[in-house]
């Protein structure tokens, strides 16, 4: 697991941007895997600024998203069908039905849920999955508790989750979904890069705990550490409970020039 301590989010998204650059230019039918929430804006603006200078394109690649809310009526802004959209696909030139998610609508779930696991191996798994993770430590919407194990299914958000994500529905707990769809642990473990990225001290516990902690459903984000191709990056708050700060400085500044993240 690669920990990289940036100044920002601006400076995150863009080594970010250069690794999902990197890898259109080697395979333009990459499959990128999409996370919703504030912590990977910067990098959407950055990518379709790209995008906008004709240096990136994703004509040809695909997505899948890590996860939706159940029962959020079609057109609702929060979806994240709507919000991945808005934020990003509606930016760059993805081919129509090139962006996938989890139906939260469907009226057989586990068939849905099935079938987006279908889609997903059908399109040869992703190639570079983005994170952000929950102060529980949870990525995707897989809570405290989830299987290490866990392929998409349907989960109940925890009411910390609810109340953090209130924000982005007038603050109103009671107006956030109880229930979600989320591609599993294991699901984000089949990615072949995982990149997370966090901002804040809000999210401090949770990196200290995904880097070092031990492994457990508790904190479901720990189950990285069993991953080959990981690559943590966080601002100076979000990295300000990890022990071993110092030395993942030194790594990164002493990195040899063609190992990139
Ligand atoms: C939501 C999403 C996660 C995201 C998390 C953190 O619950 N399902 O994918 O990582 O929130 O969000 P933010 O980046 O806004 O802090």
């Amino acid at each position: 697991m690669e920990v990289v301590i940036e100044s920002g989010a601006q400076a995150i998204a863009v080594l970010v941007a250069d690794a999902v650059e990197r890898l259109l230019a080697a395979k333009p039918e990459a499959v990128l895997g999409l996370a919703t929430g504030s912590s990977p804006l910067a990098i959407y603006d950055e990518v379709t600024r790209r995008y906008a200078d004709g240096r990136v394109s994703f004509a040809r690649a695909r997505a899948f998203m890590l996860d939706e809310y159940v029962g959020l009526p079609g057109d609702h802004p929060e979806r994240y069908r709507n919000v991945i959209e808005r934020d990003v696909a509606s930016r760059v030139d993805f081919a129509p039905g090139a962006v996938q998610g989890p139906d939260g609508n469907a009226e057989d779930i586990p068939a849905a849920c099935e079938a987006y696991e279908a889609a997903i191996a059908r399109a040869g798994g992703v190639d570079l999955q983005l994170l952000g993770i929950g102060t529980d430590g949870h990525i995707g919407f897989n809570e405290p508790g989830s299987s290490l194990a866990s392929r998409t299914r349907i989960k109940t958000l925890t009411a910390q989750t609810r109340a953090d994500n209130a924000r982005f529905f007038d603050g109103d707990i009671d107006a956030v979904p109880r229930h979600c769809l989320t591609q599993g642990l294991a699901t984000i473990m089949s990615a072949r890069h995982l990149v997370l990225v966090a901002t804040g001290t809000g999210k401090a516990e949770a990196v200290h705990q995904l880097v070092e902690g031990a492994v457990s459903a508790m904190w479901p984000a720990t189950v990285m550490q069993h991953h080959p191709h990981v690559t943590v990056l966080v601002d100076e708050a979000a990295a300000s409970r990890l022990t071993l700060r110092a030395y993942y400085r030194e790594i990164y500044a002493n990195k040899p020039p063609w190992q990139r993240i």
